[in-house]
């Protein structure tokens, strides 16, 4: 017999928070970047609340595009492999571009897409991330723009997913999957 079971989530960052932190990454951006303009690419899925989150707070000119690259899938644990899904809309030679995550948790996503961005001429290249798991590093990636630092745990909510679902919540919560 197949007993019913329930995800177990833990609230780790609210909602007010993540607003106040977000907020806050937005004018350390719009600081930098005084009197230009940026070019934000936001990572699909994922940094899509995040993205739109970050955009309406910086006091900028700002543009926006999105990328996808295959992610995890079903399962918490990285394949280590990067794979295109959609490409940019449009050109970024000339740009300053902030690209935007999630999370940065390996690395790998984030090296793959600095690395093809970098080819592509920008004027400058830089990484937010709305979280940053740094113990889990395979790849020697650091953000210029972080919103949380966060032990090794798997977290849901604000794009963040579990096999597509969890992404609107609105705080940040550690998902504890029943042991079988
Ligand atoms: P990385 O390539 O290992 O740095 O992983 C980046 C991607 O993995 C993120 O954009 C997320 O989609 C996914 N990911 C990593 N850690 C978590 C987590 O704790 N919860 C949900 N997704 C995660
Ligand atoms: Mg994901």
């Amino acid at each position: 017999m197949v007993s019913a079971r329930k995800d177990n989530l833990i609230i780790r960052i609210r909602h007010a928070d993540i607003g106040k932190r977000v907020k806050s990454v937005a004018g350390q951006i719009a600081k930098d970047f005084k009197g230009e303009r940026i070019h934000l690419i936001g990572v699909l899925k994922g940094a899509c609340f995040f993205l739109a989150d970050l955009a309406r707070e910086i006091d900028l000119e700002c543009s926006i595009d999105f990328i996808a690259v295959a992610s995890y899938g079903k399962t918490k644990e990285s394949s280590g492999q990067v794979r295109m899904l959609k490409d940019l809309d449009q050109t970024i030679a000339g740009l300053n571009v902030i690209l935007v995550e999630d999370i940065l948790d390996t690395g790998l996503t984030a090296s793959y897409l600095l690395r093809i961005l970098k080819q592509r001429r920008p004027k400058t290249l830089k990484m937010a991330a709305l979280l940053d798991k740094p113990s889990r590093r395979l790849k020697p990636v650091k953000g210029d723009y972080i919103g949380f630092t966060i032990p090794n745990e798997f977290v849901v909510g604000y794009g963040l997913d579990y096999a597509e679902r969890y992404r609107n919540l609105k705080d940040v919560c550690v998902l504890e999957l029943p042991t079988r």
